[in-house]
Order: C-alpha cells, then sequence, then structure tokens
C-alpha cells in the first residue's frame, strides 16, 4: 500500500501489532530525482510523515512495557551528509548538507523521526547505510545496470570519469545491521553503516567486467571492458561516501562480513541465474535508458515549466 494512507497503514499496525517497524519505503535514485523531484517529496517526506502519525497513534495504545520496548527503525542514507572529498569519513556528528532533490528528500524524512522522538517520546533511530548491493536490486542502479548491459553487449555509460568513490554494503550485512539496530540500538540513537574501503566506481565497473567474462558464456562482446564508455556527469554529482563505522560496530556489535569481491560475484551469479526477473523489468519498466538528465531553463530557451516540469508544447 501507499504509505501515505494514514488509515490504511493504522489498520494493519492493529492487525499484525509489531514490536518493530522498519521504514525502508521510498524513492531512492538520484537520477530520478532529478528528472522529477515531485513523488520524492511526495513519498519521502510526506510518506514518511503519515507513516509516523500512524506508528504513534498505534505506539501510544500499546502498554507501558510494549511502549519502551518498541522501535521505529527509519533507514536513511549517508547521502544526506553530502560529498566528502578524498580524505575523510562521515561520523555521526557530521551535520546535514544533501545535494540531490532524492538525498535533500532523506535528510527531511530524517528530520521527522528525530522530532517525533524529541517531541512525542517515540523510540525511534536513524541508520545511514553507505550504497546496497546485491540480488533483486533494480537495474537502474550502477551494479545491476552494468551486469544487464555486459550480457546485452551495450556500451557501459560511466559518468564523468568514473573517479567517483562509493562504500559498497553487501544486501545481507545491510539487512544484519538493520536487525542489530532494532535489538540494540539507543532511541534517538544515529548508526552509520558501511564497509570499511571505497573504490571508484570505474574499479567497481572493471571488477564486474572481469567477473562477467569469466563466468557468462554467452557475451555478445568481449572483453567486456572494451564496452565502458564515459558520458557525461551526473549534475551535482557527490564526489565520494565513506563512513567512519566504529561507533556503529561497538554500539551494535555488527561488522559487514562480505568483501566487495565476493559480494560483486555472488550478485553477478545471482542475476545470470535470474535472467527473467530482470528481463521482464527491462520489457516492461525500465529499459536501461539514461536518466538524471534535467532540461536546465538555460538550455531551454526559458520553456521549462514554472512548476519545474518541461512545458507541456514541447
Ligand atoms: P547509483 O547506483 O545511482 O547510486 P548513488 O547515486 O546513490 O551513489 O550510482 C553509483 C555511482 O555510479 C554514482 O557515482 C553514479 C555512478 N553511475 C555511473 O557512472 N553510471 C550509471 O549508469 C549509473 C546509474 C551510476
Amino acid at each position: 500500500m501507499d504509505i501515505r494512507e494514514r488509515d490504511s497503514v493504522a489498520r494493519v499496525l492493529e492487525e499484525q501489532r509489531p514490536s518493530v517497524v522498519f521504514h525502508l519505503a521510498a524513492e531512492t535514485h538520484v537520477d530520478r530525482s532529478l528528472d522529477d523531484p515531485a513523488p520524492f517529496v511526495a513519498h519521502n517526506i510526506e510518506g514518511t510523515f503519515q507513516l509516523l502519525e500512524a506508528v504513534r497513534g498505534y505506539w501510544g495504545r500499546l502498554s507501558a512495557s510494549e511502549r519502551a520496548g518498541f522501535r521505529f527503525v527509519h533507514v536513511s542514507t549517508d547521502e544526506v551528509f553530502g560529498s566528502l572529498g578524498s580524505e575523510g569519513l562521515f561520523v555521526p556528528e557530521s551535520p546535514y548538507d544533501p545535494s540531490s532533490p532524492y538525498s535533500a528528500s532523506k535528510a527531511a524524512a530524517d528530520h521527522l523521526v528525530m522530532a517525533w522522538h524529541r517531541s512525542y517520546g517515540l523510540p525511534a533511530l536513524v541508520c545511514h547505510p553507505t550504497n546496497t548491493y546485491g540480488p533483486f536490486q533494480f537495474p537502474e542502479k550502477l551494479i545491476p545496470l552494468m551486469i544487464i548491459k555486459v550480457l546485452s553487449g551495450d556500451p557501459l555509460p560511466v559518468y564523468g570519469e568514473g573517479l567517483n568513490r562509493r562504500s559498497w554494503l553487501f544486501v545481507e550485512d545491510h539487512v544484519d545491521a538493520l536487525r542489530a539496530a532494532a535489538e540494540r540500538g539507543e532511541p534517538g540513537g544515529r548508526y552509520l553503516i558501511g564497509p570499511a574501503q571505497d573504490h571508484s566506481n570505474l574499479e567497481v565497473v572493471e571488477f564486474l567486467c572481469d567477473l562477467l567474462d569469466r563466468h557468462a558464456k554467452d557475451l555478445p562482446k568481449r572483453p567486456s571492458r572494451n564496452l565502458i564508455t564515459f558520458v557525461a556527469d551526473r549534475p551535482g554529482h557527490d564526489w565520494r561516501y565513506a563512513v567512519d563505522r566504529k561507533a556503529t560496530e561497538a554500539a551494535l556489535g555488527w561488522r559487514a562480513r562480505r568483501d566487495l569481491a565476493s559480494g560483486l560475484e555472488k550478485t553477478v551469479r545471482w542475476y545470470l541465474e535470474n535472467r527473467s526477473w530482470w528481463q521482464d523489468i527491462l520489457e516492461r519498466r525500465y529499459r536501461g535508458e539514461r536518466l538524471g538528465q534535467p532540461v536546465t531553463p538555460a538550455q531551454d530557451g526559458g520553456k521549462l515549466g514554472r512548476d519545474g516540469t518541461v512545458d507541456a508544447a514541447r
């Protein structure tokens, strides 16, 4: 259901009587937020507000001991802290400085969650994971998109020079961290979740190419590295994300177990063995085209609509 439908969410809460709510319902793709920010504001901000209100009503009717044990685990992102230079790490005290409509909408949602904790006592905490990857990821994101394009023999669009850096978290490690946050996290706490290392996008794409050359029998073109194509950069592209995990590891007793090499190998195998899952998406929902190239008023000769949408006459 749509999390903005407060009454429907409230009904599910009354039926299921959860002791933890994990809030992962969000618009997540930076490039899509550049093309159309409206759903990001609607779902990430308004949606979080409505969900918080539904949860506050449910939580308020629990017994005192159930209320104390309840947790609202809000899944944010490290992107709310903006961009790092070549050095340094985000820490829980890093100031908010979001760059994209996506990260700004997540920042707004975080502020709502923390305000519901401080103002109403809702036992909520915020997790800031780094870039997540693994099986079942929608192919708009870098890693599945590159795998699928190699398998189709299409060019691999690497933004800019491929030197932007990200910290990649395998989905199962991420899930373990969220469980740990629900079990051991402090209400009002903030937990940075990620691996020890960050990597340039080009390193990741080259590694994927080599894995696919090894594991895929029927590649239309090889070596896959020849498909790498440098394309125009993403507007406002954050340079680097990396988190200091020490406080989280100490507080939650969690650490990422899977290194990038084995996580990527597992992911590549999954996409090789589950072609019908992503082929269906390519046919019906997303064909792998470039996203996040908004038309600016300067490029557009002023035809951009006042609400930011391109004028219908175009
Ligand atoms: P993405 O998976 O969109 O995650 P995020 O923007 O949240 O970090 O992108 C990861 C990195 O890969 C980011 O630096 C942008 C880059 N990128 C490309 O170079 N080419 C692509 O086609 C995509 C989707 C992303």
